[in-house]
């Protein structure tokens, strides 16, 4: 977010690219788009290649994290163990190969301090030497969140909507990556914006600071346009899953409190785990919409790298 001048003005070039997606392409004729991926992924993965196609790029993708030698990170280390290649030389290597490079590297949920440096991503882009991406890192995902923003301008019926972001139960601890993200993105954009959450689960306030937080969802709701659901672990007691009792899964009943708001999810989602059903397939459920989204926003952030030379 602190890389883009007026977040507004990127919604409106990606609702742009949208509209006609093969203007530019032959923009990125004859350059390499590397997608590194530690983790898996289903959307991010598909929509990236879709948006450098629709400019022109050539891709080469890896699972690094699966197919690629164990990386070292520690500077310095002796590689008498399970490690094989520096990342000093792998991203060295791969930005030889590539003129832009995105990665996706999920936090540990372990050390809280190696995740919230960007301790990986930023050794991406220390060593390759490349313009680097982030397809989800350790704190933000920011492609992601514009891609919600688009959603939200499609749809909002006033110029200031009132947008909630809801925790919701999980099995497994997840990052805080993509909430953190769209309390960033909303904070800079035009809408009335409320986190609410169990008591415990407050997010990092380098990304929420100046959100309305409220712990009763009920009241939360009460008016949402859009209402964005999503699981997170817990930041203070880092990586944790912490014990609810109350029920936070939306259902039609709650969903009366709102302004009959649009339901959002970047997704994968766990159904009537995180996400009930009926409000998944409902009318007024984004989250494919969401996901279209996806590819357009890769596209502005791609096509305006390429316009400008990486500078
Ligand atoms: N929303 C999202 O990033 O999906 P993937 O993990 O499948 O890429």
């Amino acid at each position: 977010m602190n890389d883009i001048a007026n977040a507004e003005k990127l919604i409106q070039d990606g609702l742009e690219v949208k509209k006609n997606p093969m203007q530019n392409k032959t923009l990125g004729q004859h350059k390499v788009l590397g997608l590194i991926f530690f983790n898996t992924s289903l959307r991010t993965r598909l929509s990236t290649q879709k948006a450098a196609y629709n400019l022109g790029l050539s891709v080469v993708v890896m699972n690094i994290g699966t197919e690629g030698w164990a990386l070292e990170t520690e500077d310095g280390a002796i590689m008498n163990g399970q490690s094989i290649e520096h990342i000093k030389d792998a991203a060295a290597v791969v930005g030889l190969y590539c003129d832009i490079i995105a990665v996706r590297c999920f936090p540990t949920l372990i050390s809280k301090k190696d995740d919230y440096s960007e301790k990986l991503l930023l050794q991406f882009m220390k060593y390759s030497k490349v313009p680097v991406i982030s397809l989800e890192s350790a704190t933000l995902h920011p492609l992601q969140s514009l891609a919600d923003m688009m959603t939200i301008y499609e749809h909002k019926k006033t110029s200031k909507p009132k947008v909630v972001l809801t925790w919701s139960h999980h099995i497994k601890a997840l990052p805080q990556a993509v909430p953190n993200s769209f309390s960033e993105w909303a904070l800079k954009t035009n809408c009335e914006f409320t986190i609410t959450h169990p008591l415990g689960y407050e997010l990092c306030e380098d990304f929420t600071n100046g959100a309305n937080i409220e712990y009763n969802q009920d009241k939360a709701l009460s008016n949402a346009d859009f209402v964005y659901v999503k699981n997170w672990s817990a930041f203070n007691d880092y990586g944790n899953v912490l014990k609810v009792n109350d029920n936070w899964l939306l259902d039609n009943k709650k969903m009366k409190l709102t302004n009959n708001a649009k339901i959002m999810h970047c997704l994968p989602v766990r159904r009537n785990v995180e996400l009930n059903d009926e409000l998944a397939d409902s009318d007024n459920s984004l989250i494919l919409a969401q996901a279209e989204n996806r590819i357009y926003a890769a596209q502005t952030v791609l096509k305006q790298m390429l316009e400008t030379q990486f500078k």
